[in-house]
């Protein structure tokens, strides 16, 4: 996996210097986001000077195509495609009954019969065969500019065969030790992603072992993550987690990142596919916000980290999707909690997925569509600004050259 020679070395250092360049240009990435981004979202990002993604993991090959190829009719500027790279699920059968067996309450009180198994619903990239490599082929036909991967490398061949279609690579990473194994597989690009941000925690190890939210919490925030990512990888850095305004942006900058890629601040965008319980969740909480700064002279970026916890609206739960993920608290973070306590394994990802969906389903067709469904945002949700794509990218932009001087 190492460069063997020093041709392969500079093409993959050009690459990097390639990488670094157009991060550098735009400062400012959307974050990919997987049910929330869309082709409206990417390229109305794109085309206000930033960089727009499409976050497709749940989707097959030829929907992802179809997404590719409506953004690029949309903007002729490089935007961003994302992909999951998982370890395929190991659970094994007496983990899913006893896991189906403790939401069984739940679909009942529902009047709706529980899964009697659970299907992997997404496929990874990290799984060489037929649908990885019709994954590669619709990327090396419609080109993006840059595709990114989470939780962990794609399949050995994928990197260079983007490579060799022109395509920049990036992978998040949670911890100094996943960048060096991202750089070690080649990428151009390291997304160092901090616990502060809001969705699935990009991991590259997720066993649910009972203490897996608890270690998520405990992970480096973004800031400390950048600093320390910075000082043992040679590869771009970006910044992602808790970063809302361009103040939040020169912060991420300062620490040693070349960009910064934001989800949360983009959820109440008129583009993105947001759902309407979802959005109700975060305006009722940006208003709670309002009216907690407007009483207390301290911002949340002043506050420690305990004292931000213990206000978080915010909280790690593995109990949707096997992986933990961080959302606004609903019933599904009791759950998590409930099956710690009874010490019930949760089935790994995405199997968890298959009976979190089918719960938010059977919830929502009694009305109530928000407290089992996946609200994930970051734990500075409570800053998010309700505007047009364009608009924030121009406002975030204009903050950061301010607070840059
Ligand atoms: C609703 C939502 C969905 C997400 N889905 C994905 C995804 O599909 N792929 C991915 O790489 N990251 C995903 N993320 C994580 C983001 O890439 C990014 O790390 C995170 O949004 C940064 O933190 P912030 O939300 O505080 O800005 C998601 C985040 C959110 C809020």
């Amino acid at each position: 996996m190492f460069p063997t020679s020093s041709a392969p070395e500079s093409a993959s250092a050009s690459r990097r210097e390639q990488a670094r360049m157009l991060l550098h240009g735009i400062r400012i990435i959307q974050a990919p986001m997987a049910g929330a981004t869309t082709p409206e979202l990417a390229a109305a990002v794109s085309n206000a000077g930033g960089l727009g993604s499409l976050g497709v993991g749940g989707a097959d090959p030829t929907r992802a195509g179809e997404q590719i190829t409506r953004t690029a009719e949309l903007t002729g500027r490089p935007f961003m495609v994302n992909f999951f790279a998982h370890v395929e699920p190991r659970s094994s059968a007496v983990v899913t009954q006893s896991w189906l067996r403790l939401l069984e309450s739940e679909f009942a009180a529902l009047e709706a019969a529980a899964p009697s198994t659970l299907r992997p619903i997404y496929a990874s990239a990290a799984t060489p065969g037929e649908n990885t490599q019709r994954l590669v082929d619709v990327l090396v036909a419609a080109r993006p500019t840059v595709v990114s991967f989470h939780f962990g490398l794609p399949a050995a061949g994928v990197i260079e065969q983007l490579h060799d279609a022109g395509i920049l690579v990036l992978v998040t990473a949670t911890t100094p030790d996943e960048a060096r194994i991202v750089e070690q597989a080649g990428a151009d690009a390291v997304i160092a992603q901090g616990c502060e941000a809001g969705g699935h925690r990009g991991v590259f190890d997720a066993t649910p072992d009972g203490d897996a939210d608890a270690r998520a919490s405990r992970g480096a925030q973004t800031l400390d993550l950048v600093a320390a990512v910075v000082q043992d990888v040679d590869l771009p850095v970006v910044a992602a987690g808790g970063l809302m305004n361009g103040v939040d942006v020169a912060h991420a900058l300062s620490a040693g990142a070349v960009a910064a890629q934001l989800g949360t601040a983009f959820l109440l965008c008129p583009e993105a596919a947001t759902a309407s319980a979802h959005r109700e969740r975060i305006r009722e909480e940006v208003s709670r916000v309002r009216l907690s700064s407007m009483r207390s002279s301290s911002t949340r970026t002043e506050l420690g980290r305990q004292q931000r916890a213990a206000i978080d609206p915010t909280a790690f739960t593995s109990a949707i999707s096997g992986r933990p993920a961080r959302g606004l608290r609903n019933r599904m973070h009791e759950i998590g909690a409930r099956a710690r306590t009874l010490g019930v394994r949760v089935p790994d990802y995405p199997l968890t997925y298959d009976a979190g969906k089918a719960l938010a389903a059977a919830a929502a067709a009694h009305g109530d569509a928000a407290s089992f469904a996946a609200l994930w945002a970051g734990s500075e949700v409570g800053r998010a600004r309700e505007m047009p794509a364009a608009d924030l990218v121009h406002v975030l932009i204009a903050e950061l050259e301010r607070a840059r001087g």
